[in-house]
């Protein structure tokens, strides 16, 4: 499972990258709006000097026709740009169009099996089940996630499932178990993947005892 990181901070960019873990980055207006007023395509440019890989800009027009002309626009921001189109009746025409003319499409706000079916049907890259979304309203949000993986893997459908909406490293060891193809992780949620306690205890007992071997002063 590779791993994006679900931001439109350029600084929490480029403190994860640095670890090389980070293969992609998905970013949505609600994240956006976190920014201050910076420009989307500044901001996607700006991501995609550091991370070079899939990066997820969301369409926010709502028939199928400005879907595919905001998408066409979004794609020409930059080779690595991934178009987030919202499932509905709407989304799936687009979704189907500009799959076509070769747009690669990150399908969002996935809360069902039937939704990524359909969505992977009309060409999608990635569908995106919403796990902590789900949660929220007391469902299972990664059993979605299993059952996306499931129908892809049963029918031989190229499309990716792309855990979103992760709220904790649970959901991460989730979503790998599932054999979610990518999980978008939040940047405060990363540096919990690292740590565990007894990691600092043994380091500190390790140090100590190097000190008394004489190995550090
Ligand atoms: C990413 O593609 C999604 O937009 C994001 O993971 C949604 O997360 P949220 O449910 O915490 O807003």
């Amino acid at each position: 499972m590779r791993l994006f990181l679900d931001t439109a901070s350029i600084d929490d960019v480029r403190a994860a990258a640095r670890f090389g873990v980070i293969s992609g980055v998905t970013t949505n207006p609600s994240l956006l709006a976190k920014e201050g007023g910076v420009s989307y395509k500044q901001r996607i440019l700006e991501i995609a000097e550091v991370v070079d890989g899939p990066i997820s800009a969301e369409c926010v027009t709502r028939t199928a026709d400005e879907l595919v002309v905001e998408a066409r626009e979004l794609a020409s921001w930059h080779r690595n740009v991934v178009v987030k189109i919202p499932i509905d009746e709407a989304g799936l025409e687009a979704i189907h169009r500009c799959s076509s003319e070769g747009i690669r499409v990150n399908v969002t706000l996935i809360f069902s099996a039937n939704q990524a079916l359909l969505a992977a049907l009309a060409g999608a890259t990635y569908v995106s089940p919403f796990v902590g979304r789900l949660d929220d309203i007391s469902e299972e949000g990664m059993e979605v996630v299993r059952q996306c993986v499931d129908v892809m893997t049963i029918h031989g459908l190229p499309t990716q499932v792309l855990a979103a909406s992760i709220r904790h490293p649970l959901h991460v060891t989730q979503a790998a178990l599932a054999g979610a193809h990518v999980a978008t992780v939040p940047p405060n949620v990363l540096p919990q993947l690292l740590k565990h306690p007894l990691t600092d205890i043994g380091i500190q007992r390790f140090l100590d005892d190097a000190r008394k071997a004489g190995l550090v002063r």
